[in-house]
């Protein structure tokens, strides 16, 4: 009897290891579009220790924390000198990166850092060539979660090589080289690819380990750049999934430079492409509006839908397209934006998106029900601007 017992024992042991639930499974780095703030798109290299530390607090009392905002990211300017051994220390900016990552860790956050697989920076400063390992043990040591690699000088080397062919496997390799000491550190680090899109990365950057990677050229604080940026991500949809995410750059909500409507266009259209959100303004001196923008709910739910499936353009009539993202619940997210200047009136027939003739359709920004009976839908959107629905059947 006792032994039956002990066998029945060991079988449910074992039963349960095999199908998982004996412990949980870590959650997967990036399972959706990471989250946080940046320091380059406002700061630049005017980033330091002490702002950091201002924009972890506002990030915490303004409500974004909460909102899903986790990561700050340090970018280019933190590298001082290499000592004798050839380890990395920050500047004079950055004091003592540990105790910063222990002040950014101690709010629930987690601390993002930048180099480069050249020997410089976009920005001069000291890259990571041949000092791979060291440099992700050093970020391992001062509890780094996240790296952004950004490619840089490394396309200095990248022309003595004697065909493209050869240019793109030693992009491939310095990738892959940094992949490697980041996974030999045991910490987990969300790797973060930066090389404009160059050679379609979107095709190969899961390969390589990227958690993202850019997948354009810098964003600026204008809407012609944003859209330019944005809008040019059709037909990449496919490329993007739980843990590798195609990344259109930093958002430029709360710089200054569009209008409410525009950053509302900027909000959807990185919401329907299951783009990162990393804030690029400063969090300590946002304005109610700002605020609500990067926090709506809403918004933030459509972006980080745990389905993970990137949306995309389905038509496009002069500047007036429509966008559409399919998400975990049955429903979809559905963009109507106005690239021209001026109101227009648009038109969705929903009966053509695949959809029945009475659904269930919220206006997110507008936080209102609206009644569809006939499966059409007009709407005036204004000049820049953008109506985003969420259509349930
Ligand atoms: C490149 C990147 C930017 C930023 C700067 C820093 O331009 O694309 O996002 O990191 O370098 O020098």
């Amino acid at each position: 009897m006792k032994n039956r017992l002990v066998c029945l024992l060991a079988f449910f042991v074992f039963a349960s290891l095999l199908s998982g639930t004996a412990g949980a499974q870590p959650p997967k780095l990036a399972a959706t579009p990471p989250m946080g703030w940046n320091s380059w798109n406002h700061f630049a290299g005017k980033i330091d220790d002490a702002t950091v530390r201002v924009q972890t607090d506002a990030m915490v009392s303004n409500g974004m924390r909460d909102a899903g905002y986790i990561y700050i990211n340090i970018d280019d300017t933190w590298q001082g000198e290499r000592d004798a051994q050839g380890i990395i220390h920050s500047n004079s900016k950055f004091p003592d990166m540990k105790a910063l990552a222990d002040y950014v860790h101690s709010k629930g956050l987690k601390l993002g850092i930048y180099s480069s697989p050249g020997l410089k920076t976009c920005a001069k400063y000291e890259g990571s060539y041949g000092h791979e390992d060291q440099d992700a043990k050093t970020y391992a040591d001062w509890g780094i979660d996240y790296l952004k690699y950004d490619l840089c000088s490394f396309r200095d080397m990248m022309k003595q090589a004697d065909s493209p062919e050869s240019a793109h496997k030693m992009m491939v390799d310095a990738y892959i080289k940094m992949r490697d000491a980041l996974l030999k550190t045991g910490r987990p680090i969300v790797y973060s690819l930066c090389q404009y899109g160059n050679d379609a990365v979107w095709r190969w950057g899961v390969s390589v380990g990227g958690n993202l990677w850019r997948t354009t050229g810098d964003i600026s604080d204008r809407y012609a750049r944003m859209a330019e940026i944005g809008f040019s991500q059709a037909g990449i949809a496919k490329y993007a999934g739980p843990g590798h995410w195609n990344d259109p750059d930093m958002l430029e909500v709360g710089n200054g430079g569009m209008n409410a409507e525009e950053y509302r266009t900027h909000m959807s259209l990185w919401a329907i492409l299951a783009a990162p959100l990393l804030a690029g303004n400063d969090l300590s001196t946002m304005t109610p509006e700002t605020i609500s923008l990067l926090t709506n709910k809403e918004v933030v739910a459509i972006d980080q839908d745990k389905a993970g499936i990137q949306g995309d353009r389905v038509s496009a009539e002069g500047p007036m397209e429509i966008w559409m993202r399919p998400l975990a619940d049955g429903s979809k997210a559905v963009a109507l934006f106005n690239r021209h200047a001026q109101p227009m009136d648009m038109h969705v027939d929903f009966q053509q998106l695949g959809f029945k003739s009475k659904m269930k359709m919220r206006d997110v920004w507008a936080g209102k029900d609206i009644e569809v009976t006939n499966g059409q839908y007009e709407a005036r959107v204004p000049g820049h601007g953008v109506v985003l629905l969420r259509v349930s059947k």
